[in-house]
């Protein structure tokens, strides 16, 4: 196994932190921490990073157990939210820096190589502005550039998006998919963003107060979720309850249509384009379903409808 995270904990108090957590990846593998504020996603990060030390527990790269290693030497980089980017160092020296104090080359080789990490990130016409005059999605890709020049075994990033645009996250996304998948970085990402999680990864990690709810690849956690939170947390979630079982049913697992004598009734309509987002209560009881394209076109709040459901899973 590449990274081993196991029995890792980490408490700063009796509740917050992470209590035990044991992950596997792969090289070359793209892993998403996902879950809600304060589920320990960062606190996770910074263990593996070296930031902060373990309370129990072992972090084992390629072999070697690295929970004595200064982060500084510990073959992991770290892409921040904020970026920590040096505003008085151009933006060829920000990606320079890490080649010259981590991998201590002389200053003109690090400028050399920085110029080729540049490129990986496509701002190679940018190399002496400053960096108070790039955009967010530029200062963005400097601080993957200077992430990567350090040649990590794994790079972390802690919501390197969550800055963003919804535009340039979208297109973000997809620029650190490509570049992950066209040189094998091993990735773990840590998002609050069910889209970029679902969009981007080879698994989803779901966390909750400190522990781990469910491990899986974004088919399983959406089609197969270990439990009513993660099926909650990861899209929407209608719950069933016939013969003692519990069944989830996705909005898209719900068909819906419009009668006179209908058990339903439409309580609120969100057009989103592509598909439209109805809900529709009957005794306080609501189901949420989604209707693509024109389908809602002869459909009104408060019109009376009937549901079918087309597919539900047993839930825990
Ligand atoms: N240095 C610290 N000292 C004390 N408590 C801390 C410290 N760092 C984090 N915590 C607490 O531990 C819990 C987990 O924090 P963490 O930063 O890992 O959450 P997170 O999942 O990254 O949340 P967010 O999505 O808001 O960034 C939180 O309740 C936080 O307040
Ligand atoms: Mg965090």
């Amino acid at each position: 196994m590449f990274l081993k995270i196991k029995n890792v904990a980490k408490m700063f108090d009796e509740k917050n932190g992470v209590k035990e957590i044991s992950l596997n990846v792969e090289k070359g593998e793209f892993i998403t921490l996902l879950g809600p504020s304060g589920c320990g996603k960062t606190t996770l990060l910074n263990l593996i990073g070296g930031f902060l030390t373990v309370d129990s527990g072992e972090i084992i790269l390629e072999g070697e157990n690295i929970e004595q290693v200064p982060p500084e030497k510990r073959k992991v980089s770290t892409v921040f939210q904020n970026y920590a980017l040096f505003s008085y160092y151009n933006v060829l020296d920000n990606v320079a820096y890490g080649l010259r104090y981590f991998r201590k080359l002389p200053k003109k080789e690090a400028r050399r190589l920085a110029q080729d990490y540049l490129k990986m990130v496509g701002l190679e016409d940018y190399a002496d502005y400053n960096i108070s005059k790039l955009s967010g999605g530029q200062q963005q890709r400097v601080a993957l550039a200077r992430g990567l020049a350090t040649n990590p075994k794994v790079l972390l990033l802690d919501e390197p998006l969550s800055n963003l645009d919804a535009n340039l996250r979208a297109q973000m996304r997809c620029e650190i998919k490509e570049l992950q998948r066209k040189y094998n970085i091993t990735m773990i990402f840590v998002t609050h963003d069910q889209v970029e999680a679902l969009s981007m990864s080879d698994r989803i990690v779901v966390m909750d107060k400190g522990c781990i709810s469910q491990v899986g690849t974004p088919k399983e956690i959406y089609l197969s979720p270990a439990n009513k939170y993660v099926a909650s947390f990861v899209g929407s979630a209608n719950y069933i309850e016939e013969n003692d079982k519990c069944y989830l049913a996705r909005p898209e697992d719900i068909e819906i249509s419009k009668s006179v004598d209908g058990d339903f009734k439409i309580i609120s309509m969100m057009f989103l384009g592509a598909h439209t987002d109805i809900i529709v209560e009957k005794e306080n009881k609501r189901f949420e379903v989604s209707v693509l394209g024109n389908k809602i076109i002869d459909m009104e709040i408060n019109d009376k409808v009937n549901l079918h459901v087309l597919n539900k899973t047993e839930i825990l």
